[in-house]
């Protein structure tokens, strides 16, 4: 863990641990990150375009509706997307929308610039062969913790413009994890091939795994790395270093020093999403055990309306991504 002062604090400090117990699987698998993320020439997926732009506009305050239109008619499947949400019934008015303009008056600015930007980091990083369930997961995870963190900073009076990503992105990690074990496997599947082949033996590619992979494997790295390679993907994105803290300290709030207020915010957004079985199992928690309700001076009241609210909201979001 880098202290504050370290240039590198809250920027993903990623520690390969060197003596493991644990399947020789395993250790190819820490290998093979520790090689990933150490090498210079680490091939993190890009940020897309639309989602950079996004975020530019994000500190434009003079940016408005007529910029973010432009931008989204630069990219027709985001754009047939935003008519569907916005007749989804969660946005639906009285009236169809059928103009990407009506879509936007509907919505207003924030909501679709938040809207875009997930939109866009779907389609392009939330991709690989042979994960598409685990990504599955992970994105309705992703966007449920988003909206539940929004909620949250809404009532603590936190400035909203971050929480929504931040709640996105907090497991992107997991993704780019996925990303290196899917390499992983897609080599394991070509030796296979060649080797069936030269036996001259039937062989289907698409039902090869790797053994243990996706139940056993994927869990252990992710728990242990997940975090850290998040927070070092949003330092490459340059994304604001507000939003990489959240990534290194979702688990651990209390170790965040300049973003303590909303990590505290998405680590209740976690865990909310846990809760309710958003992307995971249901795993119940009672407030009144968790401090950071507390520390974010929420009331008991504030905190029996959240858990009221959180289902609707998240199911209209889900729903529409
Ligand atoms: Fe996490
Ligand atoms: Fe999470």
């Amino acid at each position: 863990m880098t202290d504050k002062n370290d240039p590198n604090y809250g920027r993903g400090e990623v520690t390969v641990e060197e003596n493991d117990s644990l399947s020789p699987a395993l250790r190819v698998i820490r290998g093979r990150i520790k090689e990933t993320v150490s090498a210079q020439t680490f091939d993190i997926p890009l940020l897309p375009g639309v989602a950079t732009q996004v975020l530019q506009m994000a500190n434009n305050p003079k940016a408005g509706l007529d910029d973010l239109e432009k931008l989204v008619k630069q990219d027709q499947v985001i754009a047939a997307k935003i008519l569907q949400v916005s007749n989804s019934p969660f946005y639906r008015g009285i009236s169809t929308i059928v103009s990407l303009r009506d879509a936007m008056n509907r919505m207003g600015l924030t909501t679709m610039k938040d809207i875009v930007f997930s939109l866009s980091v779907k389609g392009k990083v939330f991709q690989a062969r042979g994960f598409e369930k685990e990504l599955e997961n992970i994105w309705q995870h992703s966007v449920a913790c988003a909206v539940i963190s929004q909620m949250i900073a809404k009532k603590v009076g936190i400035d909203g413009e971050y929480s929504f990503l931040a709640g996105l992105l907090h497991d992107i990690g997991k993704v780019v994890l996925i990303q290196i074990l899917a390499q992983l496997e897609e080599e394991e599947r070509q030796k296979k091939v060649k080797e069936m082949k030269t036996l001259s033996k039937p062989f289907d590619p698409k039902s090869f795994k790797i053994d243990q992979l996706h139940d056993v494997l994927a869990p252990v790295v992710f728990q242990e790395y997940h975090a850290a390679v998040g927070a070092f993907v949003a330092t490459k994105w340059k994304l604001p270093s507000l939003i990489s803290q959240v990534i290194q300290f979702h688990h651990e709030y209390a170790k965040s020093e300049d973003a303590r207020s909303i990590t505290t915010v998405v680590y209740l957004g976690n865990i909310l999403c846990h809760h309710f079985g958003y992307g995971h199992e249901e795993t119940p928690i009672e407030y009144m055990n968790e401090k950071a309700f507390f520390e974010l001076s929420l009331s008991v009241d504030q905190i029996k309306k959240l858990f009221d609210d959180i289902p609707a909201a998240v199911d209209a979001l889900q729903t529409a991504l």
